[in-house]
């Protein structure tokens, strides 16, 4: 059977766990310049609707470090911004490559990739769920902690990694805090998934008392891809929701993550990203290994 990956609950917490030690594996394997040819021979075709640096190079990078070949199909290089149905992409692509990785606008149509695709389809960020991200997110949590119990607070806007990164900390039962305005909090549709995995996450419209606990405080920005005519209304709404040394005070040993691209001095301070405190390069580098990690596992 032809597996999916177009968010993070599309595994479970075992096949969760298989992908977190392959890309936990080959991280240390690269580190010691020994990476094995497990993709030799295989390509990934990337169809990419949005702008991408960490998502783009990682899995063209970890393609060519195990082996393979990654094709990267922007808008304007294939038919499909030009009025080739997403369907037709998608069947024709599985008769040439090995799997599909798609950074789109709509879920609803990494869906229709996945539904009519012959070879794995792997969300590589929609409007909805980013769970490639996830999957670096939880191995730097793990590396960082190791087994002891954790405890995260989301704070700011409860967009499309932290929704995905909701289902991973309920996968792997990692406490989460999500802090969010009143208007952008998690939908209903993410806490029923969430509590069904057994692990909902707590929400609060206070960032104080979300980072209070918290060993671990993310973010992300305030205005994601597509939104950018929100930007006025954005930016006052999340006022007070700002990463800052200020509302860090309260978690004074605590780690910071961002999937980045940061807009500094928005959701968060360029004081917070370059302190000792912050995580987020380890995090970005973690995406490579993490790509590794979900490819080996959905080609194996
Ligand atoms: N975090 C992330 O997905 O970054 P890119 O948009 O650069 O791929
Ligand atoms: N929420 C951001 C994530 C970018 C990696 C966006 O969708 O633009």
């Amino acid at each position: 059977m032809t597996r999916h990956f177009t968010d993070i609950d599309d595994l479970s917490s075992a096949e969760l766990e298989d992908v977190l030690e392959r890309a936990a594996k080959y991280k240390s394997q690269q580190r010691e310049g020994v990476t094995p040819p497990d993709l030799e021979r295989k390509t990934l075709g990337m169809l990419f609707q949005k702008p991408s640096t960490r998502t783009r190079v990682s899995f063209e990078t970890g393609m060519t470090q195990l082996g393979g070949h990654a094709v990267f199909l922007g808008e304007d290089d294939i038919h499909l911004g030009h009025g080739e149905p997403l369907k037709d992409t998608a069947r024709t692509l599985s008769g040439y490559v090995d799997a599909i990785t798609a950074r789109v606008f709509e879920h609803a149509n990494i869906e229709e990739l996945a539904r009519y695709a012959r070879v794995p389809v792997v969300n590589g960020l929609t409007d909805d769920a980013h769970p490639c991200q996830t999957l670096a997110d939880l191995l730097t949590v793990r590396e960082t902690f190791g087994d002891r119990e954790v405890s995260v607070a989301w704070v700011g806007d409860a967009n499309n990694v932290a929704r995905s990164f909701a289902l991973g900390c309920a996968l792997m039962e990692i406490d989460l805090t999500v802090a969010t305005p009143e208007e952008y909090g998690l939908d209903e549709d993410i806490l029923d998934r969430a509590d069904s995995l057994g692990s909902p996450p707590e929400t609060t419209n206070d960032p104080a008392e979300a980072v209070a606990r918290a060993d671990v405080v993310y973010t992300d920005v305030w205005i994601s891809m597509g939104q950018e005519d929100q930007r006025d209304y954005r930016l006052s709404a999340f006022e007070g929701f700002q990463l800052n040394e200020e509302l860090l005070s309260k978690a004074p040993d605590a780690k910071v993550l961002h999937c980045l691209p940061a807009h500094r001095g928005e959701e968060i301070t360029d004081e917070v990203i370059e302190s000792e405190r912050s995580l987020v390069f380890d995090q970005a580098e973690n995406r490579l290994h993490a790509q590794k990690g979900l490819l080996s596992w959905l080609l194996e």
